[in-house]
């Protein structure tokens, strides 16, 4: 068996949906997904291309017409204009996010990695043989990452640095100060960055300003984005790479041997989503807005600090002050009052003294969450 792979730890949000899969009446703050089913109209786009017969292989980057879409929404909402042949549609953020670390990375090439961040940035990395260097952010900026840090982990073998804002776990964004100077430090030292922007359009204060609204930056970046979130469609695996034409091309080589397409369907949804699904997309984010106010509120009244987050569908509050590890208390709070949260240090080890909560979660299972945390904390 492969050394590199025995080595990498399972992820520790995965050992959490285990406990909970075993136990009832579990109200769950856990998965990072909606809630909500996907919109009635994109999933007929699956349906009536079943219906048409539409049920075999797309050319390997993608439909042309989703491509064109992409192209023309990432224009008109992200002021980032692709070319639709520099765009490529993958398997979720997941496989552009491997695609992207494939095609930049060679042996020991150094990729710096902002932490609490998504689990997989980490252990994707590692498998290409390249070196994460790990940056931690912190609550005192909100979990902005700071220019300085990055600048301060850069050596002759820094390749690329990963960023995801809005942030998994910590629902973190970027003012457009920390984003230039960050840009800038990008640029003068030549390194690559592989932007996930996954959560972009839930967005609540202000609006998201994507770091490929710079033609410069377009240079030297992939941006990744896809439809599992603002248009809840996980199970639909569409995502999708936009960036310059070499690095797309090599992407696209090892996407040919290793995944050939897309799903087809999947990629009719995501057409449909793009064309019409505009409207219920921002109801979704109403909602989730409503709940990020509820949650965050009932947090720092109970006693466990946190900020406001402005992005994605996460709360990240502190439990220092409960005096327990952050996967101490969720298990005791699970097991106690069966609430699933997520450890923050399962998004590294800067995520410690911090729990993720989800708020991809009806507001009467965020009351009920609420109350059980509270009883939680004053039975201690
Ligand atoms: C930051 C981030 N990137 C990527 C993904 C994976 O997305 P996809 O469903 O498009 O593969 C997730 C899913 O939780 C995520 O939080």
């Amino acid at each position: 068996m492969n050394e590199k792979v025995k080595a990498i730890p399972p992820s520790g949000i995965r050992k959490f949906f285990d406990m909970v899969s075993e136990m009832k009446d579990v109200v769950s703050l856990g998965v990072g997904e909606p809630d909500f089913v996907t919109p009635w109209h994109i999933r007929e786009g699956s349906i009536y291309a079943l219906e048409k017969g539409h049920t075999s292989y797309t050319s390997n980057k993608g439909m042309k017409e989703l491509r064109e879409e992409i192209a023309k929404y990432a224009a008109e909402t992200f002021n980032a204009p692709y070319d639709p042949n520099n765009i490529l549609v993958t398997v979720g953020v997941s496989e552009a996010f491997d695609l992207a670390l494939r095609a930049l990375l060679n042996p020991n090439d150094e990729v710096i990695i902002p932490e609490p961040c998504y689990v997989s940035y980490k252990p994707l990395s590692y498998l290409c043989n390249a070196k994460p260097v790990v940056i931690g952010t912190k609550e005192e900026d909100e979990f902005e990452l700071r220019a300085e840090d990055i600048e301060e982990a850069i050596t002759r073998k820094t390749k690329a640095i990963v960023l995801n804002y809005p942030n998994n776990p910590t629902g973190a964004t970027l003012s457009k100060k920390r984003m230039n100077e960050i840009a800038n430090t990008i640029l003068q030292n030549k390194i690559w960055l592989i932007s996930d922007e996954i959560y972009s359009e839930l967005t609540y204060d202000g609006s998201h300003t994507s770091f490929a609204s710079s033609e410069e930056m377009r240079k030297r970046m992939i941006f990744l984005h896809g439809f599992s979130k603002a248009f809840a469609m996980t199970g639909f695996r569409i995502g999708y790479a936009a960036g310059p034409e070499e690095t797309i091309s090599l992407m696209t080589k090892i996407h040919q041997y290793s995944m050939l397409c897309a799903p087809t369907m999947g990629q009719m949804a995501a057409i449909e989503a793009l064309r019409k699904g505009k409207e219920e997309m921002l109801k979704m984010k109403e909602e989730y807005d409503q709940r990020r106010k509820l949650i965050v509120k009932g947090l720092n009244k109970i006693g466990l600090n946190c900020f406001m987050p402005k992005g994605a569908f996460y709360a990240f509050p502190s439990i220092k002050s409960t005096g327990l590890s952050s996967e101490m208390f969720c298990e005791e709070l699970l097991k106690k009052e069966k609430v699933a949260t997520v450890p923050g240090n399962a998004f590294g080890r800067s995520g410690e003294g911090f729990i993720r909560c989800s708020y991809a979660a009806s507001i009467d299972e965020i009351n009920t969450a609420l109350e059980r945390i509270e009883k939680f904390i004053n039975n201690m």
